[in-house]
């Protein structure tokens, strides 16, 4: 079907693929013991579908397993290289990460956060985060931890979903050169709740902030605190953390992780994705307020005492050369970054990467969205040289970690640009068509997972009904992911992008729903339809079309500002549409749904289908006129 690259690192262990085949229960239950458990379970997995329980009655401590595990070999390694945008670094090793989370946990519980307690983390990307989000865990409190681009209002709903006792944020964090203040988002969001009792902040860039009744200063708490937290043994199933994501409907969803089964997915997966070793310098690109940052920045790495590179802002400030001074400044040897972000540095052409030694690389890996054959081969050759594997791996929040990926740290297999390869060990994962038959090879349909594992979620906070709902009821028995895939003739998986109303820009999650109940918040918006459409660069970008309420007679460019505004105001930046265009009806079923096929079809320039059920013709006229327009004006820029 497409060309392959036979490029590997010499392992063949076949060995785990075939007992994962005949016992996967057995399988991982093995894997488990890579961990240190302070009491091991009962029973591997109880499984009550949709709910699985892995490990039950055993216990451990996730900051134990990052931390302590390691001070006997390792406690002088660095675990964390870290670089703030403005130049300012700092090396924390394995010793010392272990000394500041003690301390934190202590000042935690000086707070009376509590085993159970929810803590929010709003901080930008130093070294304070994974060591907040470390404290947590070592005292069984369940962090969530809420992107630093995110709005006050967005903050405010994830505070007050999870009814957080403390939140840590910074005074401000640098991107772009700017300084983003972070603590004046948090007073906003938190006016109303007296369920928080305290707000850390910690002063990364010394900028003035107001010192309300709450607040208290990051070191004045960690000079009086203690250095020694025993690590609280808590159950496999205990909450680790509760992280916000969107979804097709409403307010994002609160995917809830467990700490036995959670672990051990991520310590398997990292070490056959990455083959990672003693010696490597590991990077990975993304934010900890996203679930790549979770498993792949702060808990995989460190369960495995390997040393990182940590950034603190953009990965084009002060140029577009900002990471591969990274990977040549510490010697990187494995990086894992996304699609987006390689679009945008092949925009700057192969001179810039091909200046900087990138030598010490020997895996390249990317995540969040599909990759373009183009930009797989692009990354493979001037960034590997040809001589890298490409780690293309497929998961999402719910899932943990990584599902499909190439495994060059068990296997050897050749890699095709743009697929994912094969499940991981243990997972059986199938493309179905609409009712739920499995399709032949090279067939589009919905990916499903047939088969519980052990980083999937253990519900959605607060609401297991919808966890059953979102997930599990499109199919009996069969996990839904919202994706659409081919499986080829060699049982190589290509993910073709949401089958639902979920938009990826520049690889991050935005619900459409999210997004118009936004719009029509505004007081002069009657109705609104979002969709996304092809981008270059960030793979997809937001289009708004809105009905205006009777008699509004604002100019179309002050409303257009307007809403910008109320959209950053209320999700934030990320979600600021490319165009807003103001139309007199949406194309509607008779039943009154807005067709988001058609306009999805339209956007993408497809054939628009039958369109028998549709209310009004004109409508999608009108619609077709916009998309010409902004075709147009897009050709002129
Ligand atoms: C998409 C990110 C193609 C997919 C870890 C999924 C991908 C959604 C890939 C989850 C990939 C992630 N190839 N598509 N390698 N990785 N996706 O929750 O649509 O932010 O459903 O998790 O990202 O996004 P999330």
């Amino acid at each position: 079907m497409s060309e392959s690259y036979d490029i590997g690192l010499g392992n063949y262990d076949v060995s785990t693929r075939k007992s994962a085949e005949s016992d996967y229960v057995g399988f991982w239950e093995n894997q488990a013991k890579n961990l240190h458990w302070s009491s091991i379970w009962e029973k591997t997995l109880d499984w009550n579908p949709p709910f699985a329980k892995w490990f039950v009655g055993g216990k451990l401590n996730a900051s134990y397993n990052a931390l302590d595990v390691h001070q006997k070999e390792k406690s002088d390694k660095p675990a964390i290289l870290w670089e703030g945008e403005n130049g300012d670094s700092r090396i924390l090793t394995y010793r010392e990460m272990l000394i500041e989370v003690q301390k934190f946990a202590n000042v935690l519980k000086s707070l009376n956060v509590k085993k159970g307690d929810r803590v929010t983390i709003y901080l930008p990307m130093i070294p304070e985060l994974p060591i907040s989000m470390l404290a947590c865990s070592r005292i069984g409190a369940t962090h969530t931890v809420v992107f630093s681009g995110f709005s006050a209002t967005s903050i405010r709903d994830r505070i007050d979903d999870s009814k957080s006792k403390v939140v840590i944020t910074a005074d401000g964090g640098y991107r772009r050169g700017s300084i983003v203040k972070l603590k004046e988002v948090v007073d906003e969001a938190i006016q109303d709740f007296d369920f928080v009792k305290n707000v850390i902040v910690f002063e990364r860039t010394k900028t003035k902030i107001a010192i309300n009744e709450k607040d208290k200063l990051w070191n004045d708490l960690m000079n009086n605190a203690s250095d020694i937290c025993e690590p609280e043994p808590l159950d496999s199933l205990h909450p680790l953390y509760i992280l916000y994501t969107s979804g097709t409907t409403g307010k994002p969803k609160g995917v809830l992780h467990g700490t036995g089964g959670y672990l051990t997915h991520l310590y398997s997966t990292f070490k056959w994705a990455f083959d990672i070793k003693d010696s490597d310098v590991f990077f990975c690109t993304a934010d900890i307020g996203w679930v790549t940052g979770h498993s792949y920045v702060v808990y995989a790495p460190l369960l495995h005492g390997a040393t990182e590179v940590m950034y603190e802002g953009a990965p084009d400030f002060p140029d577009a050369s900002r990471m591969w001074n990274l990977i040549q400044k510490y010697k990187v040897t494995i990086f894992y970054t996304t699609p987006t972000a390689l679009r945008m540095f092949m925009k700057f052409g192969d001179d810039m990467p091909n200046s900087f030694d990138l030598s010490s690389i020997r895996l390249l890996g990317t995540v969040g969205e599909p990759i373009n054959p183009e930009v797989w081969k692009w990354y493979y050759k001037i960034i590997g040289k040809e001589k890298c594997p490409i780690i293309d791996t497929w998961w999402q929040t719910e899932t943990g970690g990584m599902l499909i990926s190439p495994l060059p740290g068990l296997e050897t297999i050749p890699l095709k640009p743009g697929s994912g390869t094969r499940p991981i060990p243990g997972l059986l994962i199938s493309v179905v068509d609409e009712n739920g038959i499995e399709l032949p090879a090279n067939t589009k349909g919905f990916l499903v997972i047939k088969n519980p594992w052990p980083g999937m979620l253990l519900t959605l906070w607060g609401d297991d009904e919808k966890y059953k709902n979102v997930y599990w009821s499109k199919y009996p028995n069969c996990y839904y992911a919202g994706d659409y895939a081919i499986k080829d003739e060699d049982g190589y998986f290509w993910l073709l992008g949401r089958a639902d109303d979920v938009l990826k820009i520049a690889g991050h999650r935005i619900g459409t729903a999210e997004l118009e109940s936004c719009i029509v918040s505004h007081d002069d918006i009657a109705e609104s339809a979002v969709c996304g459409i092809p981008d270059e660069v960030k793979g997809e970008v937001i289009i708004v079309f809105a009905v205006l309420k009777e008699n509004v007679e604002k100019n179309p460019d002050v409303l257009e500002k307007e809403l910008i505004s109320k959209i950053r105001t209320d999700i934030g930046s990320i979600a600021t549409p490319k165009q807003i265009y103001f139309v007199s009806k949406l194309p509607k079923t008779r039943s009154g749904k807005i067709m988001r096929r058609l306009l999805k079809a339209i956007a993408n320039n497809e054939h628009i289908g039958d369109v028998s059920t549709l209310e009004d013709g004109a409508a999608v006229t009108e619609i077709q006129t916009a998309f010409e327009e902004l075709g147009k004006s897009i050709k002129e820029k």
